[in-house]
C-alpha cells in the first residue's frame, strides 16, 4: 500500500482520532445484532491504546439526516466496545459540541472516547471544511480505518486530512491489500461471481473485471437481464428494461476478451416471491410465463462448483437468489461451500453476499471478507475511494 499507516506516525501521548465505520444493525431495544464491524476495527484501537495514545473514535449510524435521533445514537456501540476492549469507553453526548470537545481535552494516555453520530450535523455529508476543521481540534493525529465509509466523501472521512497529519488503520490496511491484490496482481485462474438484483448496480464492476478476470459467473436477480439480451423468455422474474442493451454489450465484452461469462443454465422459479410459494427448476430456456426465478439450479450449481473449485482466486459479489428466503437459498450457500474449498484465494465482497457467509457459517473459511458493501462495490469498479486518496502517501 503507497499510504502512510499507523506504524508510520508517532502517537504517544498525542490525540488520535479515529474514524470508524460502526454503522451495525441495532434492533428495537438496543442490541446489535451483528458486531463485524466493531470487532474489525480493535486491532488499531487496541495498538494505539498500548502505544499510549489518547484514543478518539468517531463514526456514522445510520443516515439520520443532519437531525440528533436517539435512534441513530452511538451509545450501544460504546457499550459493545467497552466489553470488547475490556476497558471504559467515555461517551460524549455530542460530535464538536461542550461535552464532546471537554471530555477530549482531558482523556488521558491509554483512554478511548467516542463521539456521538457525525451525521447529527448536516455538515457531515456536505464535506463542510468548518465541521471538519470543528472535528480535527479536538485531535493531533486523524486515522482513517472506514473501509465502509471510504467511498463517502464526508467531513469525517475526506475533510478531515486538510487539517490533520492522515493515515490508515490497520482494517483499510488489510482491506486494500486483499482486494488490491486481486485486481493487481492475481493467482490465475481468477474467477469472478456476480450476484444480486440489478445488472445496473454491477455494471461498472462487471466492466472493470472483464479486463482481469478468466471467468465470470453470473447469478442472482440479475441473470434475467442477461437472459432478455439473448432473446429467452423471463416470465415475472426481475427485469431492468433500461439495461437489456448494456447485458448484451457485456456479452458481446466478454466474447471479444476471451473471458468465459458463463449465466445460469437452469434457475428455480416460483409463482410468487414467497418462500411458501410453489417452485421446481426450469431450464433457462424453460421460464414460464407466469413464474418468477428466485435462485441458480442445480445443473448451475454444479457447473459453478467445478470451475471455483479449480480457481486460484474467486471474487464473489452478490448473493445467487432470494437467500434471505430459506427456499431459495441453496444456491448462494453451495457457492459459499465451493468458494470454502477453493484451495486458492477466496474473497468476499461486503454488503449482501457478506451477510449471506456469515449467516451460514462460513465467514472463517474465506481469505477474506470485506467490511465495505459500496466502498468495496466503488473499489471493484475501479474507482478511487476518497477517505483512501486523501491520506498521506508513504
Ligand atoms: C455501509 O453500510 O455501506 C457504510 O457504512 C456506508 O453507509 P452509507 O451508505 O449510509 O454511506
Amino acid at each position: 500500500m503507497d499510504k502512510k499507516t499507523v506504524r508510520d506516525v508517532e502517537v504517544a501521548g498525542k490525540k488520535v482520532m479515529v474514524r470508524c465505520d460502526f454503522n451495525v444493525p441495532i434492533d428495537d431495544r438496543g442490541n446489535i445484532t451483528d458486531d463485524t464491524r466493531i470487532v474489525a476495527s480493535l486491532p488499531t484501537i487496541e495498538f494505539l491504546l498500548e502505544r499510549g495514545a489518547k484514543v478518539i473514535l468517531m463514526s456514522h449510524l445510520g443516515r439520520p439526516k443532519g437531525k440528533v435521533d436517539d435512534k441513530f445514537s452511538l451509545r450501544p456501540v460504546a457499550r459493545r466496545l467497552a466489553e470488547l476492549l475490556d476497558t471504559e469507553v467515555l461517551m460524549a453526548d455530542d460530535v464538536v459540541g461542550e461535552d464532546a470537545r471537554q471530555k477530549a481535552s482531558i482523556l488521558k494516555q491509554g483512554q478511548v472516547m467516542l463521539l456521538e453520530n457525525v451525521r447529527f450535523h448536516k455538515e457531515e455529508t456536505e464535506n463542510d471544511p468548518g465541521f471538519a476543521k470543528k472535528l480535527a481540534e479536538m485531535a493531533d493525529v486523524f486515522v482513517n480505518d472506514a473501509f465502509g465509509a471510504a467511498h463517502r466523501a464526508h467531513a469525517s472521512t475526506a475533510g478531515i486530512t486538510a487539517f490533520l497529519p492522515a493515515v490508515a488503520g490497520f482494517l483499510i490496511e488489510k482491506e486494500l491489500k486483499a482486494l488490491g491484490q486481486a485486481l493487481q496482481d492475481p493467482a490465475r485462474p481468477f474467477t469472478a461471481i456476480l450476484g444480486g438484483a440489478k445488472v445496473s448496480g454491477k455494471i461498472g464492476v462487471i466492466s472493470n473485471l472483464l479486463d482481469r478476470v478468466d471467468n465470470l459467473l453470473i447469478g442472482g436477480g440479475m441473470s434475467y437481464t442477461f437472459f432478455k439480451a439473448k432473446g429467452l423468455n423471463v416470465g415475472n422474474s426481475l427485469l431492468e428494461e433500461d439495461y437489456i442493451e448494456t447485458a448484451a454489450a457485456a456479452l458481446e465484452a466478454a466474447k471479444r476478451k476471451g473471458v468465459n461469462l458463463v449465466l445460469p443454465s437452469d434457475v428455480v422459479v416460483a409463482s410468487s416471491f414467497d418462500n411458501d410459494a410453489d417452485h421446481y427448476t426450469v431450464d433457462a430456456e424453460g421460464i414460464p410465463d407466469d413464474y418468477m426465478g428466485l435462485d441458480i439450479g442445480e445443473k448451475t450449481i454444479g457447473v459453478y462448483r467445478d470451475i471455483i473449485l479449480k480457481s486460484a482466486t474467486v471474487v464473489w459479489n452478490g448473493p445467487m437468489g432470494a437467500f434471505e428466503m430459506p427456499t431459495f437459498a441453496r444456491g448462494t450457500r453451495e457457492i459459499a461451500d465451493a468458494m470454502s474449498r477453493c484451495g486458492g484465494t477466496p474473497i468476499v465482497g461486503g454488503g449482501d453476499s457478506a451477510a449471506a457467509v456469515s449467516q451460514m457459517g462460513y465467514e472463517d473459511k474465506m481469505t477474506h471478507v470485506s467490511t465495505g458493501g459500496g466502498a468495496s462495490l466503488e473499489f471493484l469498479e475501479g474507482k478511487e475511494l476518497p477517505g483512501i486518496a486523501s491520506l498521506l502517501n508513504k
